[in-house]
């Protein structure tokens, strides 16, 4: 019989192994990437430079960040059959399950002729290669993805063009303004990584069974899309449109909290007492707010917040002003979760190479709670059986 107190629910509290990439103190209300705050590095970085720095450890100088961003434009163009197979996926499927798809497709194209699943897991080099060139081409999937339900056509990659302001380009077919790439840079950065979220650990447990990349980044993506985690940036905004304006938060409060429903973009497992990026994301938002003049949407924001936090106790987390600034900037809500996708990728990544660095089966135990031991009527077990059976550590598998 397990004792109970073992049973960590969730894995709450485990600490399931080391990671030199990032490092989240709710204590300090602080985020570490690879030893720098991540607001420092939202307020100077490209999201490439942050990139790199998750995958190799280091800030690039100017060669390495010119050299990644070569890499990075190379890759950019959506090839054909993956736009195809995105083709396939019904219009009205959600995003995630597009993203999901292309991925999926993609990596396969990787790795074809790669015959024996002996080498699927890789060289560091190979990994470090295919996680730019996931890194290159997610934006293209997302921007034809949110075009396509729009009824609109592929717009090409813009060599000109750095990572972030490329993305906006290839979404909306116009030159961003400044304040807007701005923000969406910040966004990325600080989406990037974080530590053993729910989809980081997803993709370190398909890799430690020496799977490929690409199935663990996929598995990820599957990971991602749920309510409790990624879906989260788009639920903000089913809750925004339902309550509609500043002055029905509280109403609209009493009946959710009377339903026992859970806020969308509040709580994490992790901070108790506010999430460390929600301040940096909150002067993007803010930011957009201006540039967009859209005072309303500030004011449903703080009214929302101010109520919630004022009765519960619980603060918001990174998806509550990701999700309206995404909206401001022009993103069709169902799209704002593989936007999440193409900024965690990297983390994504870093970690399953991390994780192939030093690796070890991630297989916990469970304690079962089932039937006691039970038979089939009539049937008489062979002495074969019976060996099994009284050799438990065998027949567990
Ligand atoms: N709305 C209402 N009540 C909440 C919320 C919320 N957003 N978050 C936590 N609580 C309550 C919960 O009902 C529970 O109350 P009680 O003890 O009375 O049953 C208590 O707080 C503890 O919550 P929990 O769900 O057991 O805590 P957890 O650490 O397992 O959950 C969480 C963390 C993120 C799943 C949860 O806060 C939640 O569901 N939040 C809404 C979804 C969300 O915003 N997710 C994004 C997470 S952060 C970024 C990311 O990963 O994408």
């Amino acid at each position: 019989m397990t004792d109970p107190t073992q049973i960590k629910k969730g894995l709450a509290g485990v600490v399931a192994d080391y990671t030199a990439i990032s490092k989240v103190n709710p204590e300090t209300n602080s985020l570490l990437y690879r030893g720098y705050p991540v607001q420092e590095l939202a307020a100077t970085q490209p999201f490439e430079a942050v990139a790199y720095l998750l995958w190799n450890g280091e800030l690039p100088d100017a060669t390495q960040l010119a050299e990644l961003r070569a890499a990075e434009r190379a890759n950019r163009a959506l090839p054909d059959d993956v736009k195809a197979a995105i083709d396939l996926v019904p219009v009205d499927a959600h995003p995630m399950d597009e993203v999901r798809t292309a991925l999926s497709l993609y990596g396969a194209r990787d790795l074809a002729g790669i015959g024996s699943v002996l080498d699927a897991s890789g060289t560091p080099a190979e990994n470090l290669d295919r996680s730019i060139r996931l890194f290159a081409v997610l934006p293209a999937i997302v921007a034809y993805g949110q075009r396509r339900r729009r009824g609109e056509d592929l717009v090409e990659p813009r060599e000109d063009l750095d990572y972030a302001a490329n993305f906006l380009w290839m979404t909306f077919g116009e030159e961003a303004d400044d304040v807007v790439v701005d923000a969406f840079n910040r966004s990325m950065i600080l989406y990037a990584e974080h530590s053993f979220n729910a989809s980081t650990f997803t993709a370190r447990v398909v890799t430690s069974t020496l799977s490929d990349l690409y199935s663990a980044v996929v598995a990820a993506v599957g990971a991602l899309k749920g309510p409790l985690h990624g879906g989260a940036n788009e639920a903000v905004l089913h809750v925004f449109d339902e309550i509609g304006s500043a002055d029905n938060v509280a109403p609209w409060l009493d009946e959710a909290l009377a339903s026992k429903r859970k806020i969308m973009g509040f709580g994490h497992r992790v901070y108790k007492r506010g999430d460390s990026r929600v301040p940096t994301m909150k002067a993007a938002l803010d930011s957009l707010v201006a540039h967009y003049d859209r005072p309303d949407v500030a004011a449903l924001y703080d009214a929302l917040e101010s109520e919630f936090v004022s009765r519960k106790g619980i603060y918001p987390n990174l998806d509550y002003p990701s999700g309206p600034a995404y909206q401001l900037i022009g993103f069709d809500t169902p799209t704002f979760t593989p936007l999440f996708v193409a900024a965690r990728v990297t983390g994504w990544t870093a970690h399953i190479m991390e994780q192939l660095s030093a690796n070890a089966l991630i297989r916990p135990l469970s304690a079962y709670s089932g039937p006691d031991e039970r038979h089939i009527d009539g049937y008489v077990p062979d002495t074969a059986a019976i060996d099994i059976a009284e050799r438990p550590e065998e027949a567990a598998g």
